[in-house]
């Protein structure tokens, strides 16, 4: 079983083609420290190839929702090290993945701060997850040109404080809606200075943050996530393919270790522009290993290794009940099923009680 198969990543090894997908809990503390049950939690998926944690907050302007981790103070960077120091003391891997969370944030949980944007474009249709209950989404500030250039330093000096943390890599949240991806889309962004208005000027801000990451970490360390394809939070693209695949060219430019391409997750039946399969459309594009996510099953994910485009499958909610997904795949085993009600926030149940095999 490719799944099973050890990957060159970077320059590690790892020990099978199975990523834990970023997956945000909620159960840092209020100021943004993970406590002793997520090194209990990461260390439990540590026969993963790859840990990818959940979104970590680059800064206090970054936080979208309540008890999400930061690393932009010590006390934070302290308490990562205690995941980093126990993931690799038993041989994991472990990335972290920095956050942005850009207009998809309410002002009650940000001190009463409006979120910023590439726009001021509110998200209409949906609401907010705050820790005054569910809210309408605010019209978000639009970013000067000098904050936006001052959010990319944000990125760099939480790539360091990862390095410092112990991390492995570093791993971009392009996808799904947050900062980088408002700026990548027609329907967030409509400036008119160097983040806006053209398919370049739209990449620029992913590509600076990038080459900052880079920068802050070394060569091999630092991956993306994507979602060229995916509209919630009100991301649309007039043509995801060229805004996209021009990003995945310039991106084949700087020395990375992987891009991580989501499938669509949702109905595409109002974008028949959009193309149906991302990993071939966007994944043959790229000279980088390839990850593919998003609704893969042991089946489905050792089907895609076979095609060869990507080189890795990333697992999120089998993950949250599957502590050993690996040893699950490999003896057939049956899979424990989430419980939707804790996936956010809370404490051990539905985080590190989920039933390991039996010997
Ligand atoms: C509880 C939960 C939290 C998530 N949080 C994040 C996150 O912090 N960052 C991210 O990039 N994706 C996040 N995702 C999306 C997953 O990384 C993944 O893309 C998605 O679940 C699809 O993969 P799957 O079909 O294997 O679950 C989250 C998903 C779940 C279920």
């Amino acid at each position: 079983m490719k799944l099973l198969n050890e990957v060159v990543l970077g320059n590690q090894t790892l020990k099978n083609a199975i990523a834990m997908a970023p997956m945000t809990r909620s159960r840092a503390n209020s100021e943004g420290v993970v406590q002793d049950l997520t090194v209990l939690y990461y260390t439990q998926r540590v026969s993963t190839g790859l840990i990818i944690t959940e979104a970590i907050n680059i800064s206090e302007q970054a936080i979208g929702s309540p008890y999400t981790p930061g690393l932009y103070n010590q006390a934070q960077i302290e308490a990562w090290k205690k995941v980093t120091q126990s993931v690799h003391d038993k041989g994991g891997v472990i990335y972290a993945q920095l956050w942005h969370t850009g207009r998809v944030g309410h002002s009650v949980d940000k001190n009463g701060n409006l979120p910023v944007a590439p726009s001021a474009i509110g998200i209409q249709g949906q609401q907010h997850f705050t820790s005054q209950g569910m809210k309408d989404y605010e019209t978000p500030r639009e970013l000067t040109n000098q904050e936006i250039k001052q959010i990319v330093k944000d990125y760099g000096q939480a790539a360091k404080h990862a390095i410092e943390a112990g991390f492995d890599g570093i791993e971009l949240h392009a996808a799904f809606g947050y900062l980088p991806n408002q700026f990548l889309s027609e329907s967030a962004n409509n400036r008119t200075d160097e983040y806006g208005g053209s398919v370049e000027n739209r990449n620029r801000f992913v590509l600076e943050v990038m080459q900052e990451l880079v920068n802050a970490s070394g060569s091999d360390k630092v991956g993306i996530k994507l979602s060229p394809t995916i509209y919630y939070n009100n991301i649309e693209n007039n043509d995801p393919e060229s805004q996209f695949k021009p990003l995945i060219e310039a991106l084949n430019e700087l020395p990375l270790a992987y891009i991580h391409l989501m499938n669509a997750m949702f109905p595409l039946d109002n974008y028949p522009h959009y193309p149906k399969n991302v990993i071939e459309t966007f994944g043959r594009v790229s000279n980088h290993l390839v990850i593919a996510n998003a609704g893969y099953t042991k089946e489905s994910g050792e089907a895609e290794l076979e095609k060869g485009i990507a080189k890795i499958i990333s697992f999120g909610s089998p993950f949250v009940s599957n502590p050993d997904l690996p040893e699950r795949f490999e003896q057939d085993a049956e899979l424990n099923q989430p419980d939707p009600a804790t996936m956010y926030g809370g404490g051990e149940k539905g985080y590190t009680d989920y039933p390991f095999l039996e010997n």
